[in-house]
């Protein structure tokens, strides 16, 4: 078969003349145009107040190990294989050892890193065990406990260590949180996992706002990544916290809310408008942000003490839930606060109130510490041996 570059080889094309080819056929354009990379090291772990990429793996995992070393050497590992993968690296040598299962598990090798972003974060879970790390758990870092109108199914919810990749490729995404789960063997199992895809928030003040499966427009109140006193105030943990690993860090919250799609989708553009307090199409919002249960009314932070989150969700889609026979798909909320109490307090009061109740259910919940980033040779965690 007569390939490009063979067609162009018996023309005689010379080097200038390849070149020119590669441009026309948009490789060179593609290889010029590929996003940079986003660094794995940093004061602060990258996936937070990046620019949000379109799709999510996200999992949660269960620690079977049995000590602090062994988690050490799980973040060490994990944070290696993360830093490669983001830089569009296999997270291994696929290639070393003919007898032995490949270290990279091979969809991704073709692929660019497509902005690849790898988050780690530990749950309470990591220092409730019997690792010797009790006195090392943040005041802050516990369970969420109930809240109003939870619906939390167990397979869903909790988990000892998280990771969440996000790419804008989702098979680059899939593949990060495959190979640390591969990775993670004999150390930690994964518990749930979820896939999202087309990011419900603007992180940055320059990214667009895109709409959610309600068809409304989210994050247009968001916090904004780039908004350092904002991030300061609310996101990052501060020098006041007394375990100074997490200095820099943050805590994530996930929560798997379902869409009642198919009763909201029979609910009047006038109804849907009141639920939410904005208009559908053009994003205003209504007069006085609504009534008194609409949900940018009551979500807004200065009804919440001042309460206010970084919000950088997912939506999902999981097939049919086999009970109903309806649409299993929503929202993958995901937010980044300096204390989960900050989720809470919100919550507490959209649980109780919000109009947007009669159309969601609050099916999987976690919370977890996120380290600051690591440095150059170091990995995520490792303050918390130190
Ligand atoms: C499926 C569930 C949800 C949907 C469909 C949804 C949708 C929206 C929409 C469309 C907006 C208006 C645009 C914006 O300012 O971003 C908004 C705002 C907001 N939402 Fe939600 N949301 C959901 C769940 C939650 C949850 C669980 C929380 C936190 C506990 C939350 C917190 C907020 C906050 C803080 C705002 C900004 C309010 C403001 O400052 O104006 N949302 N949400």
């Amino acid at each position: 078969m007569l390939t490009r570059r063979s067609l162009l080889g018996a023309a005689g094309v010379g080097a200038a003349g390849l070149a020119a080819g590669r441009a026309s056929s948009g490789l060179t354009e593609r290889a010029d145009h590929r996003p940079p990379d986003v660094a794995f090291h940093g004061e602060h772990q990258a996936g937070i107040v990046t620019p949000a990429q379109d799709r999510l793996a996200f999992g949660a995992f269960d620690l079977t190990l049995g000590s602090a070393a062994e988690l050490r050497d799980l973040l060490r590992a994990w944070s290696a294989a993360a830093e490669r993968m983001t830089r569009g690296k296999p997270a291994g040598d696929p290639g070393s050892n003919p007898l032995a299962p490949p270290a990279d598990t091979g969809e991704a090798l073709d692929l660019s890193a497509a902005r690849l972003t790898v988050t780690i974060g530990l749950g309470p879970g990591v220092f409730a065990k019997d690792l010797g790390l009790a006195h090392r758990r943040p005041a802050a870092l516990r369970e969420l406990g109930p809240l109003p109108g939870d619906a939390l199914e167990p397979r869903r919810s909790g988990g000892d260590l998280c990771v969440q990749a996000c790419a804008d490729d989702p098979q680059v995404a899939f593949h990060a949180m495959r190979n640390l789960t591969r990775i993670a063997r004999g150390g930690a199992t994964l518990r749930w996992a979820q896939l999202g895809f087309g990011r419900t928030s603007a992180i940055t003040s320059g990214q667009d706002v895109p709409r959610n499966l309600m068809g409304f427009r989210d994050g247009t109140n968001n916090l904004h990544g780039d908004d350092a006193p904002a991030m300061r105030s609310h996101v990052w943990v501060g020098g006041d916290e007394p375990q100074a690993w997490l200095h820099g860090g943050s805590y994530l919250v996930a929560r798997r809310i379902r869409m009642l799609i198919e009763s909201w989708d029979r609910a009047s553009l006038d109804d849907q408008e009141q639920t939410i307090g904005r208009r559908k199409l053009d994003d205003t919002l209504l007069p006085h942000r609504g009534p008194e249960d609409a949900h940018v009314r009551l979500a807004d932070p200065k009804a919440n003490g001042g309460a206010a989150l970084l919000r950088r969700g997912y939506s999902y889609t999981d097939g049919i839930d086999p009970a109903s026979g309806q649409l299993d798909a929503g929202l993958f909320f995901i937010s980044f606060q300096r204390d989960p109490e900050q989720f809470a307090a919100v919550q507490r009061r959209l649980g109780t109130s919000d109009a947007l109740n009669e159309y969601i259910r609050h099916t999987g919940s976690a919370v977890f510490a996120v380290p600051p980033g690591a440095r150059e040779g170091g990995f995520v965690g490792e303050g918390l041996f130190a």
